[in-house]
């Protein structure tokens, strides 16, 4: 990773910053993110589309990283957002992404969403279902506003991913079945308020080859030229997010064969394109720094060693026995011989385990590591199951760290709790 090296005296450093620095002023569990690895790694995927010849917006999907700060960064850089919440629509519009420049996806907005977001004028609704256009024309009727769709198709490809991250096969939730679209899509057009502007999909997350992208498209591309045919207007195909990452020394896959996918399939029909990345740019700009509890011996087994983060902060490895890399921030630690070791949290859960059998130096009680790629669906899924605060946050851009989140005081664990007075004790 570009942005990590080894110093001998200091330690991991991240961007020329000592991570020992930043969790001895901040403390442990502590998420830090690069600000200048975020940045590149968007203005590679915008590079990739714009070499491929294409016209193609880019909207950072909000889910993966939520902070402020990054939301920020990335208005500055020009980038727009894709949200699926309300919540997510309001950190946008506060970061500054103006209204136009937000597409909203998901499979199931309320109608105080969809009455916020088309009152304000957004860019585009994804629109996952026939009964969701009804909703969606009676409420833009009542507003006397338009509202912009694309329909979300659900091609039933196969995305090759994990299956709790597979979102385009026709036993998935989500998206319209491809062969109900195009006589929706000329209903749509139809509609008072709506403007059908046309097609968007998404097939997965942590996808690492290009080939079901390109079979997705290949399908859009056929509907398009059907319902062109059949006299519609088509102006703009989402071509989604997912392009997946290396946590364990897979290759990532590659903007730029993303861009070719596109290009091949799509590439000719005169539109406007979109992508929704969220993975690729924020998560491998990421990590969570962790300090060592306790290392629980038993005898000939692999030890357990207990981390101060936990299921909690991050829940990947327990949601999707997701591979983290895991690296020692003590140049002294870096140079041990690694033994099999079990990383566990610690939740009262069996779960709660990071790593089984990874190989990692003897780390004791104090030391320290950092838990690698946690940028994107790290701290957005945090809970503060067995009333763990949420952790610390810390951006390093341009040469210098801010703390972007202080931890969490423990009282504000339950500010928002009332306890009726009948059963108020002492609390
Ligand atoms: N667009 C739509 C409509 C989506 O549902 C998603 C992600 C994205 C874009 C962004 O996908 P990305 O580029 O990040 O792969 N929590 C899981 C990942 C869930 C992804 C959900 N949808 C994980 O930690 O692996």
């Amino acid at each position: 990773r570009p942005y990590l090296d080894m110093d001998p005296l200091c330690g991991l450093m991240l961007d020329g910053v000592a991570l020992n620095d930043i969790a001895d002023k901040v403390g442990t569990p502590c998420w830090v993110l690069s600000g200048d690895t975020l940045r590149a790694r968007m203005h590679r995927m915008r590079q990739a589309m714009q070499d491929a010849g294409l016209n193609a917006s880019i909207y950072y999907a909000v889910k993966a990283n939520d902070h402020l700060a990054v939301l920020s960064l990335l208005r500055e850089e020009g980038f727009g957002a894709d949200i699926v919440s309300g919540g997510e629509l309001a950190r946008a519009l506060k970061a500054g992404i103006p209204a136009h420049h937000i597409v909203f996806s998901g499979v199931g907005k309320s109608d105080a969403e969809l009455e916020q977001a088309i009152g304000l004028g957004i860019g585009q609704i994804n629109v996952e279902s026939a009964e969701e256009l009804e909703i969606i024309s009676s409420i833009t009727s009542k507003l006397g506003k338009q509202a912009t769709i694309t329909l979300r198709v659900n091609p039933d490809v196969d995305a090759r991913t994990h299956a709790k991250i597979t979102t385009g096969l026709a036993a998935n939730k989500f998206g319209i079945p491809y062969d109900d679209a195009a006589a929706l899509y000329a209903h749509a057009a139809s509609l008072p308020g709506i403007r059908a502007a046309g097609f968007s999909t998404h097939i997965g997350s942590q996808i690492l080859s290009v080939a079901p992208y390109r079979a997705a498209y290949a399908r859009i591309a056929d509907l398009v030229r059907t319902v062109r045919a059949a006299g519609q207007t088509v102006d703009v195909v989402d071509c989604g997010g997912g392009l997946g990452i290396s946590y364990r020394n897979e290759p990532e896959g590659q903007p730029e064969a993303l861009a070719g996918a596109i290009r091949a399939e799509l590439g000719g029909l005169d539109v406007r394109l979109a992508i929704e990345p969220g993975r690729w740019p924020v998560g491998p700009s990421g990590l969570l720094l962790s300090t060592v509890i306790l290392n629980k011996s038993r005898g000939d087994e692999a030890p357990f060693l207990v981390l101060d983060a936990a299921m909690n902060d991050l829940l990947r490895p327990s949601m999707y026995d997701a591979w983290h890399g895991l690296v020692p921030l003590s140049p002294h630690d870096a140079t041990l011989a690694a033994i099999p070791t079990h990383v566990v949290g610690p939740v009262c859960e069996s779960g709660d385990t990071f790593a089984r059998d990874r190989q990692l130096p003897p780390m004791q009680r104090g030391a320290r590591l950092a838990i690698l790629d946690t940028g994107a669906y790290g701290a957005v899924m945090s809970s503060t199951y067995n009333s763990r605060p949420l952790a610390a946050e810390v951006l390093v851009d341009k040469g210098t760290w801010h703390v972007i989140r202080p931890r969490q005081p423990q009282d504000a664990l339950w500010q928002d709790e009332r306890v009726p007075s009948h059963l108020a004790g002492t609390a």
